[in-house]
């Protein structure tokens, strides 16, 4: 099992978008593959074809102590998603304080579901440094991180960088920080400059430029994904070599644990 998490300083770069069509994406390519969100938007069931009033998932199954086994819903793509689950701003709290200082509280969690050695799992998370981020780093690995081609979000990337540093780096089972450009628009000088910079810094590890695309935004509204929704899309193409990207990162370098 490999543990892929997407995660950003800013809101709003994509990162639940990335998430949910990569784990398409790679589903469609052969993989098993579980998603897990970790952001109390629980906007990544809406991808998957939930409906929005479902409020089973992992905050509530944690607050009543059952497994995440009964959460885990099956999707048309054939991945399988656990929501965060519907929660009152009460139980959103308590939720957070009890997972606070459990640091293997996720790691347990996956762990339970007994998945086959195969299966990819990928989690997404809210924007910033939070309790959730710090779970989804310290059980990952592989970090994505998704930003913007514009000035402010090339800004955050070091503070992505330096929690990457405290929570992945000095693990032996951690493999890479890898990164992915999203809504880059090559009619714009800025989107071109800094999509240049992130080239030119991270070289290899930039795995995708994802173009802006409004087939992206119809699919969602269509509650498809964009790779089955408009398969010919540049955004489609785009995101399909970025999950190649990763089966190619992850079979060059067997994980040392
Ligand atoms: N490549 C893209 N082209 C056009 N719109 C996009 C693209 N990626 C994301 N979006 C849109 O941007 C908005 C924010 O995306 P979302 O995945 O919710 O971001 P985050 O999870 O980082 O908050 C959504 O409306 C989404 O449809
Ligand atoms: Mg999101």
């Amino acid at each position: 099992m490999k543990i892929i998490s997407v995660v950003s300083a800013k809101g709003g770069v994509g990162k639940t978008t990335v998430t949910a069509t990569l784990a398409h994406a790679l589903a469609r390519q052969g993989a098993r593959v579980l998603v897990l969100d970790l952001d109390p938007q629980n906007a990544l069931a809406l991808h998957f074809g939930i409906h929005p009033n479902e409020q089973r998932g992992l905050s509530r199954a944690t607050l009543a102590q059952q497994t995440l086994r009964s959460v885990v819903m099956e999707s048309a793509s054939g991945a399988f998603i656990v929501p965060y689950g519907i929660v009152n701003e009460d139980d959103r709290g308590r939720f957070e304080r009890l997972v606070e200082n459990r640091t293997d509280w996720l790691t347990n969690h996956i762990q339970s579901l007994g998945l086959p050695n195969d299966t990819l799992v990928l989690i997404d998370t809210p924007p910033g440094p939070s309790v959730y981020m710090k779970h989804a780093l310290h059980c990952a690995n592989l970090v994505v991180v998704v930003t913007l081609s514009d000035a402010a979000s090339y800004a955050t990337v070091p503070m992505m960088q330096r929690l990457v540093q405290t929570y992945c780096m000095n693990r032996p089972d951690f493999l890479d920080c890898l990164y992915v450009v999203n809504q880059v628009d090559k009619s714009l000088q800025l989107s071109k400059d800094v999509t240049h910079l992130m080239m030119e810094t991270f070289g290899d590890r930039v795995i995708g430029l994802v173009h802006r695309d409004q087939s992206v935004c119809e699919a969602l509204a269509q509650d498809r994904s964009v790779i089955d929704y408009e398969p010919g899309s540049q955004a489609s193409s785009d995101l399909r070599s970025a999950a190649e990207r990763i089966n190619q990162r992850l079979q060059a370098q067997p994980l040392v644990a």
